[in-house]
């Protein structure tokens, strides 16, 4: 079974990236099942109705979520009701699911959400449970729901944090991959227990701009020290993802590779 995992949709030019490429890759790969992070969808801060429903229409099977789930408060509403949609399941003050199982074409893939700790400081810790022990928690609970196939959306900043995590479950689910610093990594790699593994996926935004925020403001922000109102850059975005394939008999991941367009 083939997976296609892609990391946060910045904004319109994200989500117009995806709507370009996506089909090719589905075609061309033979992917099976889709997993986008959303985060980031609407204007470059949080998801509302009609990007969620953009993503569903190009074939997401789960969006995952990240720090930005406070932004919108339409997104509430969503949270509690979409089944397709996560938020980190280790978040203790909104509502909403941290994990799900979606049958599709007979296999049952669980897929799970949760924010790290470490240097994400515009949440307040208080209300991050350990991502650990919820990690455990949760994939005992998608056992029990039968999933054949587990996989974890990590959204955390620190590389050491996601790399702890990716040892941690590596004998308990098909694959750890991280989001949120909108910058992939080149350690994408199979563990020898059968998991693959990928620090960061990358962002689906404008290379030209930082991290998606545009670059003029994001370079004042810095060199003036202000808070300078952001702005989600309307460049042309690149799509970052990595494409997992599992061995259908032993439910173990073969291969991964980064895929950007
Ligand atoms: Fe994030
Ligand atoms: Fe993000």
């Amino acid at each position: 079974m083939k997976f296609l995992i892609i990391g946060d949709i910045v904004g319109a030019s994200g989500v117009n990236a995806l709507k370009r490429h996506i089909q090719n890759i589905v075609k061309n790969e033979g992917i099976d099942f889709i997993i986008i992070n959303g985060e980031n969808s609407t204007g470059g801060r949080g998801i509302k109705d009609k990007e969620l429903n953009e993503l569903y229409a190009v074939g997401a099977d789960v969006v995952t979520m990240g720090n930005h789930i406070y932004y919108r408060k339409e997104a509430r509403e969503l949270y509690k009701h979409e089944r397709r949609l996560l938020i980190p399941g280790n978040v203790t003050n909104l509502e909403g699911k941290g994990s799900v199982v979606i049958e599709k074409n007979g296999v049952r893939v669980g897929v799970m959400n949760l924010l790290g700790k470490v240097h994400l400081g515009e949440i307040n810790n208080e209300f991050v449970a350990d991502p650990f022990k919820t990690a455990r928690e949760l994939v005992e609970k998608l056992k029990e729901e039968k999933a054949d196939y587990i996989f974890l959306d990590f959204h955390a900043e620190a590389t050491a944090e996601k790399i702890a995590m990716g040892n941690y479950l590596k004998n308990d689910v098909t694959c750890v991959f991280g989001t949120h610093t909108h910058v992939q990594t080149a350690d994408e790699r199979i563990f020898d227990t059968g998991m693959a593994y990928i620090t960061d996926v990358g962002m689906t935004g404008p290379d030209d701009s930082v991290l998606g925020l545009r670059t003029d403001i994001a370079v004042a922000r810095f060199v003036t020290g202000e808070k300078i109102k952001y702005e989600c850059s309307t460049n042309n975005a690149t799509l970052h993802s990595i494409i997992v394939e599992t061995d259908d008999n032993t439910k173990k991941a073969i291969s991964i590779k980064r895929y950007n367009v």
